[in-house]
């Protein structure tokens, strides 16, 4: 009997933790009237963005891209032809990577080749000074072009810089401010493209005509709207989280003109700034936030993308582990580290094909010494937090395509989002949650999700030889 009394005792404890355990998933478990709520607030922030009077206080910034119509490679479209065609350089600025590629397009056939070279922005950089970080872009650049024997050859180029930028034009882009890993100095008001042309200026190497800037939101769009006309809707589920639209020019107050549709930025990482969400953050937001490089900046981005989710599954491990739920109590100098639970990482672990044991030895290779038990509630957390954050995405996509109808007073609405981005390619379940909380939530829409291969690179290169075209046609 007191063996028996033992085993009760112990299994007592157990269901106990697993009380605990609960209490903490269930606050990353939102409703289907939380989540209505995210979507009609997202819908009313996109607004207020979109109006002349509170543009400029607005959340979610709503930035013109100066990017009008869409590239379909055929005689349809006003704004991209058959005729476009010839090289051209993309740089690609604010992802997991940086990257320079050189884009043909041959006419007609819609068939582009790509060639690119992936180069590392060391973090000493990244968080230097502008002039540093852009010279360091102009010695990548150089390097690219040695390595395909194209030193000397004037190309126009086309950035993508996927930051929030004021834009007057589409060769001008001020940065508003930084947004996820970046912090260089002297560059918030600044135009970027000013900036990069100095940069080569001073290289005093080559010559580029920066023809475009361009958001990678805006890059995948027009990537995908070459193959489908259907596709007004960009989105980037990586690193950080952002969706782009087309909107017609009537309801874009701060643009001069009514006729026809241009490309906003939405940046709806920052919806939430204002504290409208504040409702649903939990405990573990606040800590990423305010461990992060811009406390109280990008609340939506901070629980939807790739660079933060990691890091709300170790500020919760960290407090399960305080509780003594996990790795026996022991916090270890593993788990205090930032950034160690990167995407790949968090979608390896949530791999429904893969063992626990394989769970345990991912841990391992984390650092991090784990039980059976433990990584059965490892798994969980990560479940947790990233389904969360495909369903707030699917809120945010949800809102914009009711709005989309809504405005166009169709019944029914068929469109297409163009999507890039590590956690909607890499992650087992961010994709399909993502899809079925838009068809939850905007039933009225048939939504397809085109992913965009290299979107943001190739995009920039469309939408450089659209404007390549324009230039020329203005001075002839
Ligand atoms: C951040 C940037 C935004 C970009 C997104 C995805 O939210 O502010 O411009 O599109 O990350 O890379």
């Amino acid at each position: 009997t007191k063996g028996a009394a033992m085993v009760t005792a112990v299994a007592a404890r157990v269901q106990a933790q697993r009380k605990q355990v609960d209490q903490v998933l269930a606050l990353f478990r939102l409703t289907r009237e939380q989540l209505v709520g995210v979507r009609d607030k997202m819908r009313a922030e996109l607004e207020y963005g979109l109006k002349r009077d509170t543009h400029l206080l607005a959340t979610v910034k709503m930035l013109p891209t100066y990017v009008c119509g869409m590239p379909d490679g055929t005689e349809r479209s006003p704004t991209f032809s058959p005729t476009e065609r010839g090289n051209f350089l993309a740089l690609d600025l604010g992802g997991t990577n940086f990257r320079v590629l050189l884009v043909k397009i041959r006419s007609g056939r819609r068939s582009v080749r790509m060639y690119n070279k992936i180069f590392a922005i060391p973090l000493e950089i990244m968080q230097g000074t502008g002039e540093e970080l852009f010279d360091h872009i102009v010695q990548c650049i150089s390097d690219f072009l040695d390595y395909m024997g194209l030193k000397g050859v004037p190309l126009p180029l086309g950035f993508t810089f996927s930051f929030p930028c004021r834009q007057t034009g589409i060769d001008k882009g001020i940065l508003i401010e930084w947004t996820k890993g970046f912090k260089a100095t002297d560059c918030e008001g600044e135009d970027m493209v000013d900036m990069l042309r100095e940069a080569i200026k001073r290289r005093n190497e080559f010559d580029l005509d920066i023809v475009a800037v361009v958001n990678d939101t805006v890059g995948t769009m027009m990537t995908c709207g070459y193959e489908d006309p259907n596709c007004e809707i960009g989105l980037i589920a990586g690193t950080g989280s952002n969706m782009c639209y087309m909107e017609e020019m009537r309801n874009i107050e701060v643009v001069e003109g009514d006729e026809g549709k241009m490309c906003i930025n939405t940046e709806w990482g920052g919806f939430g700034d204002n504290g409208c969400i504040d409702d649903i953050r939990t405990q573990y937001d606040k800590e990423v936030d305010e461990g992060s490089l811009n406390p109280g900046k990008q609340r939506y981005e901070k629980m939807t993308s790739g660079m933060y989710l990691g890091e709300i599954v170790r500020q919760i491990l960290i407090d399960l582990t305080k509780q003594g739920l996990l790795f026996r109590g022991q916090i270890s100098e593993r788990l205090r580290t930032r950034g160690i639970f990167e995407t790949k990482f968090l979608s390896q672990i949530e791999s429904d094909r893969l063992a626990l044991l394989q769970v345990r030895r991912i841990l391992q290779q984390l650092g991090l010494d784990s039980t059976c038990e433990d990584s059965i509630v490892v798994k969980e957390v990560c479940g947790a937090v990233s389904r969360r954050a495909a369903q707030l995405c699917g809120a945010g996509m949800a809102a914009i395509v009711e709005k989309r109808r809504e405005d166009q007073g169709l019944e029914h609405l068929k469109i297409t989002v163009g999507v890039d981005g590590t956690l909607y390619k890499l992650h087992p379940h961010f994709s399909w949650i993502l899809q079925e909380t838009v068809k939850e939530l905007a039933p009225k829409c048939d939504v397809t999700f085109m992913l965009s291969e290299d979107g943001s690179g190739k995009g920039a290169a469309l939408i450089t030889a659209v404007a390549k075209r324009l230039q020329q046609a203005q001075k002839e």
